[in-house]
C-alpha cells in the first residue's frame, strides 16, 4: 500500500501516539556504571578529559555506588588505581588490592548491588600494557620508562617504543622529535606474551570474586582468556561466578580519557597488536565464537556508537545476552559540545542511549548511567 493510503505521519501526530507505537524503551535496569577506585580517603578527583567522572577512594566509592544503587541503576564496573605498579601487575590480584578492598566494602555497605569486575593488568603494570611483555630484561624497560617519564617532565609529548637503540644521551635527544619517534617505532622489539598473561588474569579473576564480584568481565583481549578464567573459578568453588566477555573489543582512540581516568596508557607502543582492528566486522563474530566456547555467559562490544553494525549483527547470530560499553570517548565529546553549548546535552545523551539499546544491547555500560536513570525517573 503506497501514498495516499498509507501516511506514515498518522502515527506521528502526537507523543501519546508517538509513545503508543515506540519500539525501543529505554531504561535504567540495563546499566551499569563505570568506576574508578584510587587510594586514600575522602578523595573525589575530577578526571580532566572526563567533566563529571572521578577517581574516588573507597569511603567514597562506596557513597556513589548506595546513590547509584537509588536511581535504579543495577550495578557498577570497578576499575584500579593502585598505590604501586610493577612488571607482574601486582595490585590486580593482590588479596588486598584496591579494586578487592573496594568490593568488600561495596557489599557490606551497599548489599543487592551487581559488582562487576574489570580484569585487565594495564591499570597494574609498569608499562601500562595489558599482558606480560617480553623482548626487554625487566631494567631496560624500566630505564626506558624512566626515560620517557624524564622528557615528559620537560614537557615533551611523545609515544616510543624501547628497543636498544633508544638507551643512552643522543637518542634522549632524538626521540624528542617525531621522526626520531617514528624511528624507534619502526624498530619495534617487544612483545605482549599472551600464555603468561593468562596465569595472571586467572589469579585475578579469582581474587575479585573471592573479594564478592558478582561478574567477572575480562577485558584484556589476550587469546584464550575466558577458558583460563573459567578454569580458575571453577577451581576455586567460583562455578557460579558468570563470565561477560569484551569479546569485541577494538584498538579504538575513544579509550584515550579513560586512560587518563585509570592512569593506564602504555608507555610506549599501542595496543593494537591484542585488542581488534576497527576495520573488522567478521573477525569480531569470530571472537565472539570463541568466547562463547570457552564459557562466556555474556558478551560485549566496545566500543558502542561507532560500532552499531557489530553490535547489531552480534544480537541476530548469538542467543546470549549482549552488552555495549559506551566508552570514555563518546562520553567526553558529548560532554565537551554540550559544554560549549554546541548540542542539546540530555537529548544527545538520551539518543545515543537509546541508539545502542536499539542496535541490540540489553546491558549498556555507560559513564552517563546516573544522568540518564535521573532523567528516566
Ligand atoms: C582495560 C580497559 C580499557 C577500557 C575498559 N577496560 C582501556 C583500554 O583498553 O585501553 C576503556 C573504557 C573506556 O574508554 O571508557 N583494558
Amino acid at each position: 500500500m503506497a501514498f495516499p493510503t498509507d501516511r506514515p505521519r498518522r502515527l506521528r501526530r502526537t507523543e501519546a501516539l508517538r509513545s503508543f507505537v515506540r519500539e525501543t524503551r529505554l531504561s535504567p535496569e540495563g546499566f551499569i556504571y563505570p568506576l574508578f577506585v584510587c587510594p586514600g580517603e575522602g578523595v573525589r578527583k575530577e578526571v580532566r578529559s572526563m567533566p563529571g567522572v572521578f577517581n574516588m577512594s573507597v569511603d567514597e566509592t562506596v557513597k556513589e555506588c548506595a546513590e547509584v544503587k537509588s536511581l535504579g541503576i543495577p550495578g557498577v564496573i570497578l576499575f584500579g588505581l593502585p598505590e604501586a605498579k610493577d612488571e607482574v601487575a601486582t595490585g590486580a590480584w593482590a588479596d588486598n588490592g584496591i579494586v578487592q578492598q573496594a568490593a568488600r566494602a561495596i557489599k557490606r555497605e551497599v548489599p543487592g548491588l551487581l559488582l562487576m569486575g574489570d580484569v585487565c593488568l594495564c591499570e597494574y603494570m609498569s608499562h601500562g600494557h595489558c599482558g606480560v611483555v617480553a623482548g626487554q630484561d625487566a631494567d631496560t624497560s624500566k630505564e626506558v620508562a624512566e626515560f620517557i617519564h624524564e622528557l615528559e617532565a620537560q614537557g615533551k609529548r611523545l609515544i616510543a617504543i624501547p628497543s636498544p637503540n633508544l638507551r643512552g644521551g643522543a637518542s634522549a635527544t632524538a626521540l624528542a622529535t617525531p621522526s626520531a619517534v617514528t624511528a624507534a617505532m619502526a624498530a619495534e622489539n617487544y612483545e605482549i606474551l599472551n600464555d603468561p598473561t593468562l596465569e595472571l588474569l586467572a589469579k585475578t579473576a579469582v581474587s575479585q570474586a573471592r573479594a564478592g564480584m558478582d561478574i567477572i568481565a575480562p577485558s584484556d583481549m589476550m587469546d584464550g582468556r575466558v577458558g583460563a578464567i573459567r578454569t580458575a573459578l571453577d577451581e576455586a568453588g567460583f562455578q557460579n561466578t558468570p563470565i561477560l566477555s569484551y569479546a569485541a573489543k577494538f584498538a579504538s582512540g575513544f579509550y584515550g580519557p579513560f586512560r587518563e581516568a585509570a592512569d593506564s596508557a602504555p608507555h610506549f607502543g599501542d595496543r593494537r597488536s591484542y585488542q581488534m582492528d576497527p576495520a573488522n566486522l567478521r573477525e569480531a563474530m569470530h571472537e565472539i565464537d570463541l568466547d562463547l566456547e570457552e564459557g562466556a555467559d555474556m558478551i560485549m562490544v566496545k566500543p558502542a556508537l561507532p560500532y552499531l553494525d557489530v553490535l547489531h549483527e552480534a544480537r541476530l547470530r548469538f542467543d546470549m545476552p549482549l552488552a555495549a560499553y559506551q566508552v570514555s570517548g563518546e562520553y567526553a565529546m558529548i560532554k565537551a559540545a554540550a559544554l560549549n553549548g554546541w548540542i542539546d546535552y540530555e537529548r544527545v545523551m538520551m539518543e545515543s542511549l537509546l541508539c545502542i539499546q536499539r542496535a541490540g544491547a540489553s546491558v549498556v555500560l555507560t559513564y552517563f548511567a546516573k544522568e540518564a536513570a535521573r532523567l528516566l525517573g
